[in-house]
């Protein structure tokens, strides 16, 4: 039988990478929720294991429907929220509405996904479930409130989830990059002066990395090679954290 695995933020960056390893492996039935399909075009015409569906994850009141209506016949044997969004602001503009966007997308959403993912309908006992949150979880950077808390929450979301769902053995971990060379991180070096891109790069001792680098954890965390681990977060981030 096929392994169903659930993938936001399919369509860029670090989502992106793991969709096309994932589908390397045609045992592997791919979902991937994304907004906009034309990134990942050639992904979607040239992979029949591969559903995009599309999906604003700030419709949290449309997740039960999704389930409903694209899931409904599927136990889910992975999951990798990858979805995020990122702003720095000072925090004199970070108005409760910046915050809650960045907590919708980051830390609302997941947990909407996981509410019907962890239901015997919609997951395999065994299943592993991850959680992308970032160095900043846990660790702090001026300008980066919204984001860094957002990060952090979903270590709670991590701990918590690996007891309840640890009757099943559904595994639940957070995985912790340092700055990877994404999408995302363009549109945040484009808002720095090249010194502090400079500096920034040199607090990765070993530099900064590329999605390749984070799908080695990943693939690790799916696959029965970590069957007895759970509720942990893993740094994976060129040294940034160690000093
Ligand atoms: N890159 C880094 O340096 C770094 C470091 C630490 C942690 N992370 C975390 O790793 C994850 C992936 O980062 P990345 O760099 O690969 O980001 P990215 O290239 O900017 O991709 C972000 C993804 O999130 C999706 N997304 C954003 N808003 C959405 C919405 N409203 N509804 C549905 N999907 C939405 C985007 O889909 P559409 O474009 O289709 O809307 C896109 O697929 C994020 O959680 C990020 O915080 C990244």
């Amino acid at each position: 039988m096929k392994k169903s695995i659930l993938i936001t933020g399919v369509t860029s960056g670090i989502g992106k990478a793991i969709a096309e390893e994932l589908l390397l492996d045609s045992n592997i039935q791919l979902f991937g929720i994304g907004r906009d399909r034309t990134k990942i075009q050639h992904l979607i015409n040239n992979n029949v294991n591969f559903t995009f569906i599309n999906f604003d994850l700030f419709q949290i009141d449309k997740v039960e429907g999704l389930f409903k209506e694209e899931f409904n016949d599927i136990k889910f044997s992975g999951f990798i929220h990858c979805a995020g969004i990122e702003e720095t602001l000072p925090i004199s503009l970070y108005t409760p509405e910046k915050v809650r966007s960045i907590f919708q997308i980051n830390v609302f959403s997941a947990i909407e996904l996981l509410r019907f993912l962890s239901k015997k309908k919609h997951s395999l006992d065994g299943a592993s479930f991850i959680l992308m949150s970032s160095v900043m979880g846990e660790l702090g950077q001026a300008g980066k409130v919204g984001y860094c808390s957002s990060k952090a929450a979903l270590l709670g979301v991590v701990k918590s989830l690996a007891l309840e769902l640890s009757k099943r053995v559904i595994r639940v971990n957070a995985v912790l990059p340092g700055i990877v060379n994404t999408p995302l991180t363009e549109k945040l070096f484009e808002q720095l002066d090249e010194e502090n891109v400079r500096k920034i790069k040199s607090m990765h001792p070993i530099g900064i990395g590329e999605v390749s680098d984070v799908v080695g954890i990943l693939m690790y965390l799916l696959s029965d090679k970590s069957k007895w681990v759970t509720g942990q977060n893993f740094k994976i981030d060129g040294g940034y954290s160690i000093q």
